[in-house]
């Protein structure tokens, strides 16, 4: 561990290489520049922050900040606000692991009542969730055995643990489907689709759907499913999502089959949210084919696995970054700000003992939650009896 000294010292020189500087003037007049005025250390029990007065006219640039982080064998974060700089320095690395039980326990210890917020991971201060009320979708990218499809299972165990009897899924899975088949036989499980030809089937009914309940909101002067009382959250969920991207070398139709599932996502994407509707939409190669422009424009979380290179995470998360991750299951979440998390791990075996309780096997009836809510395009509406 570096002293305190040592700490100070090497930023002011990083100060200086990088001319992050103020100026004044000496007893002749004559222009000279110094370091940034030291303001005090904040003591914490996570980390040590430095605090300096950031001179004026002077900004925050990614080169500081990688200045900085780079000079440190620890986490470290920097961060601009009303006129100071705040170095944070952390005792602590993120650990290489984070269990799924970690995070449950977590979510008991705190009272919340946000609903449809599901685990990201945990950061170097603490446990990060997202709302899906708040931000209706979100694209997962990262190269192979990086952490994408063990992070799905996660959020689909969470999501039924927490809120059974709101969750409606439909499991997109283009690995053959080996890796949704599992939860196939769970009552809040709609319909899961592992080739282009039941992916435009699932597709073709998700449609119906959004059209149907766009017209049941209609009629009623629901604008935003946030704002009624409707509980109901119907989740899209696609793994492989690069398996979408028609190829030259195709066929005509079968371009045109999966130029429908592209743009039907992308629907989702703009007129399901206000219906209750959430696409996760995760791919291996982040492209301007595979990661359709209108999903990632209306995809206001992103998460990023290691990605190969600096190309690639400038697509999936709009910075740079993702190519630096060094673990699997370690991740950058980027909503307004980005944060680097390790994701909960859970194993297959885990997921499906947690939601055994759901399987239709058992006696129960598939998509018995809250029907009677929004009515399907095939039911009597009983609002209109
Ligand atoms: N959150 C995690 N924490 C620790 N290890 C993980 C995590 N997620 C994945 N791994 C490891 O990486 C392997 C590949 O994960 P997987 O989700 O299948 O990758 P991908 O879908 O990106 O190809 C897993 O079998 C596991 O060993
Ligand atoms: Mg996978």
């Amino acid at each position: 561990m570096l002293t305190n000294w040592t700490y100070k010292k090497r930023l002011s020189i990083i100060f200086r290489r990088t001319s992050f500087l103020r100026e004044y003037r000496d007893l002749l007049g004559n222009l000279k520049e110094t370091q940034p005025r030291y303001l005090r250390t904040n003591k914490h029990d996570l980390y040590t922050e430095y605090v300096y007065s950031i001179p004026l006219g002077k900004v925050l640039t990614e080169s500081l900040e990688k200045a900085i982080v780079e000079a440190f064998d620890c986490v470290c974060r920097v961060k601009g606000a009303g006129g100071r700089l705040y170095v944070r320095i952390y005792k602590y690395l993120l650990p290489d692991k984070v269990d799924y039980r970690a995070v449950t326990e977590y979510s008991k210890s705190v009272s919340s009542n946000v609903k449809y917020s599901v685990p990201i991971g945990l950061s170097i201060d603490n446990f990060i969730f997202h709302d899906f009320d708040k931000i209706p979708h979100m694209t997962v990218a990262g190269a192979t055995r990086q952490g994408k499809t063990v992070f799905l299972k996660q959020m689909i165990t969470y999501l039924l643990e927490n809120y059974p009897e709101h969750i409606r899924l439909y499991l997109i899975d283009l690995k053959g489907g080996l890796e949704f088949g599992r939860y196939a036989d769970l009552k809040q499980t709609i319909n899961v689709a592992s080739n282009a030809t039941e992916t435009r089937q699932l597709l073709e009914e998700v449609q119906r759907n959004m059209i149907h309940d766009m017209k049941y909101y209609r009629e009623r002067g629901y604008t935003n499913v946030v704002d009624t009382p409707i509980k109901r959250r119907t989740f899209v969920i696609v793994d492989e999502a690069a398996q979408l991207a028609p190829e030259p070398y195709m066929e005509q139709n079968e371009k045109e089959e999966l130029g429908y599932c592209q743009a039907t996502l992308s629907e989702i994407t703009r007129i399901g949210g206000a219906l209750g509707y959430r696409l996760i939409f995760a791919t291996q190669y982040p492209t301007a084919d595979t990661l359709p422009r209108q999903i990632k424009q209306n995809a206001d979380a992103k998460v990023s696995f290691r990605l190969t290179t600096e190309v690639a995470s400038r697509v999936a998360l709009d910075e740079q970054g993702a190519e630096k991750l060094a673990t699997p299951g370690r991740a950058i979440y980027r909503t307004i700000e980005a944060v680097e998390v390790q994701a909960p791990y859970i194993s297959d075996k885990e997921s499906e003992e947690r939601l055994a309780k759901f399987n239709v096997k058992e006696g129960l009836q598939h998509d018995d939650t809250s029907r009677d809510e929004v009515p399907g395009p095939d039911d009597d509406d009983p609002f209109q009896t």
